[in-house]
């Protein structure tokens, strides 16, 4: 086996103490997707948005990373070919566990864009409605967050690695919103053998060749352990 592409979700920091979207009394139960999470929210109440990302941005800051976090960066560490993250999160997890190949298609808290002229650069602890951007300075600095309705990021680099993945690895993810949740079907159809790590089956889960149900602190460390011993 040469190379692992694996698709993380909210689940996989759920034991970070991160909270999922779906679950009860997720973050989609406290705010409305289209007041916090699309472009018109944040024209419509930029200090609402702002204040929603400057929160979980505290948050994910406060985070330490878990031994879910951990078994994949000793993956990435241990094993012969090639392991590629492809994080729906917008937390800084992976790459504190010690991951180097993360890509982040829907943007990261530690991200700022600007509306403006596209310019990115590391957000400040706290942003402001108005906050300037420091190449072209219009006062649109905003979370370099993917919101419902922006294409994902790094979508061509995504599909390539996903024709090149032996073994699909999705973990902590509902399978509830695409392009992500269609991953599986891509890799299975490019010939890779899928597997899913979640506490229950996801939307997705009849796509899986094999699913290990249980909480990603216990399951991944087991498998990675079978992968660097095989
Ligand atoms: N171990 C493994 N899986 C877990 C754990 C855990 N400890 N805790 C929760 N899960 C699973 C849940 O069973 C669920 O399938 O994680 C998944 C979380 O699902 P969601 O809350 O829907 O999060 P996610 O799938 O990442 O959402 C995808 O939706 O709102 C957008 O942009 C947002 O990136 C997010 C995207």
């Amino acid at each position: 086996m040469r190379k692992i592409v694996i698709l993380t979700g909210a689940g996989i920091s759920a034991e970070s103490g991160l909270g999922t979207f779906r679950a009860e009394g997720g973050l989609w139960a406290q705010h409305r997707i289209e007041d916090v999470a699309t472009p018109e929210g944040f024209a419509r109440d930029p200090k609402l948005v702002m204040d929603f990302y400057n929160a979980r941005r505290a948050q994910a800051a406060a985070a330490a990373p878990n031994a879910g976090h951990e078994a994949l960066a000793r993956l990435e560490a241990g094993f012969s070919g090639e392991v590629v993250v492809v994080t729906q999160n917008v937390d800084d997890l992976h790459e504190k566990a010690g991951s180097e190949q993360v890509m982040h298609m829907h943007g990261a808290l530690k991200g700022a864009l600007c509306g403006t002229c596209d310019h990115r650069w590391p957000a400040p602890a706290v942003m402001h409605p108005g906050d300037t951007c420091p190449v072209c300075q219009a006062p649109t600095a905003r979370p370099d967050i993917v919101w419902f309705g922006e294409m994902p990021y790094d979508m061509e680099e995504i599909f390539g690695h996903l024709s090149e993945a032996d073994l699909f690895v999705s973990i902590g993810t509902s399978g509830n919103v695409y392009p992500a949740a269609g991953f599986v079907a891509e890799a299975k159809r490019q010939g890779a053998v899928t597997l899913e790590f979640n506490l229950e089956p996801s939307e997705v889960g009849s796509h899986f060749d094999d699913i290990r149900l249980g909480p990603a602190t216990q399951t991944l460390p087991a498998w990675v352990d079978e992968i660097l011993a095989s």
